[in-house]
């Protein structure tokens, strides 16, 4: 079968949009293609999963105290390798390493970038086929270039992020990238290893259908967020319900989901966990912006994620994320 040469690549659209502007380095487009070089091997490991020996815990506990799966530390080694071996990365923070990771090199000293990412989102998912998938947060450094990157140049608050995305590892594997300019999905073409333009310019319905949370922990969110919940549920003046209830597990493919089809993915604070489940830098920060640029909006039930002020690499923070619609309806009642 002849390639369809109509189809963009990730690289190709990437020199495409580079080509627009004339002073641009290229250094973004390098650090995308790190991403999704790695993503590919992560890609073919997690396909493999169910045939070698790779499931099952690796016998350590993460630095929140969970446990790691050996495809965690395996993707979180292939995202670090590429990055520090690009031109593009200054250094790191991924969620299976207590601290950042300044690479201080003379390449990386130089290079204009740092990145946040969860190597393995929903790795509990791994076990049972269910998709899983990678999330990723990409800031421009403050520290001067030359020298190692700094701290300053990890705790940036959200709305300063250049780039974020995500991988879906699903019935097909895609990757999807915001910058400020829109929102791009490619998919995996396996016949060819590349990830092919498949979704131009992704728009976030202004309302959809479907709302995602952890009913388990329906009594231990706060009165306003079950009532919303139970607004969910049927139609109330509030409220376009009912909405179809749909919760995978893996916050990459529950959003996913719903930036295409339209729904709110919510995992608010609980009485154990005030502060909610999901990690601001490398989980909320990287979603809110995809999912800003696309037309929808992310709070934490008080303030917009992306001007929160981050103090440490593994803070966490309650995320309510989706259809502007659906989130002004969330808005209203926990508003008033
Ligand atoms: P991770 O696998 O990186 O630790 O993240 C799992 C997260 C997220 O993907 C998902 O939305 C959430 O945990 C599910 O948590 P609950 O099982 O508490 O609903
Ligand atoms: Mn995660
Ligand atoms: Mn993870």
């Amino acid at each position: 079968m002849n390639v369809n040469r109509k189809i963009l690549t990730l690289d190709e659209f990437t020199l495409t949009q580079l080509r627009q502007f004339p002073s641009a380095t290229g250094e973004l487009s390098r650090l995308l293609r790190d991403l999704a070089l790695a993503s590919k091997r992560v890609n073919v490991e997690v396909n493999k999963a169910g045939l070698v020996d790779i499931l099952g815990d690796y016998g350590t506990v993460n630095v929140q105290g969970e446990d790691v799966k050996k495809l965690d530390i395996f993707a979180n080694n292939q995202f670090m390798g590429v990055l520090k071996h690009g031109i593009s990365c200054a250094g790191i923070g991924s969620e299976e390493m207590d601290d950042f990771v300044v690479f201080d090199d003379e390449v990386s000293n130089n290079s204009k970038y740092v990145v946040l990412f969860d190597p393995l989102d929903g790795s509990g998912n791994i076990d049972v086929n269910v998709s899983i998938g990678t999330i990723f947060s990409v800031y421009k450094r403050v520290s001067e270039l030359g020298k190692p990157c700094t701290k300053e140049d990890f705790l940036q608050p959200g709305n300063k992020q250049v780039a974020a995305g995500y991988m879906v590892y699903g019935s097909s594997t895609m990757m999807v990238y915001a910058t400020r300019r829109g929102v791009n999905g490619f998919t995996l073409d396996p016949s060819i290893g590349e990830f092919t333009l498949s979704h131009p310019d992704i728009k976030c319905p202004e309302t959809g259908k479907f709302y995602s949370v952890n009913h388990g922990n329906f009594f231990q969110y706060d009165e306003k967020v079950r009532e919303y919940i139970n607004g969910c549920q049927r139609k109330t003046k509030e409220t376009g319900g009912p909405y179809t209830q749909r919760y995978i597990g893996s916050m990459v493919a529950d959003v996913h989901r719903n930036l295409i089809k339209g729904g709110i993915f919510m995992y608010p604070g609980t009485l154990d966990k005030p502060k909610g489940k999901l990690r601001l830098l490398y989980e909320a920060n990287p979603f809110a912006f995809i999912v800003e640029v696309a037309g929808g909006l992310a709070t934490n039930g008080v303030q917009r994620i992306l001007d929160i002020q981050p103090t440490e690499l593994h803070q966490r923070t309650a995320l309510f994320i989706g259809s502007k619609k659906m989130m002004e309806e969330l808005a209203s009642i926990t508003n008033s």
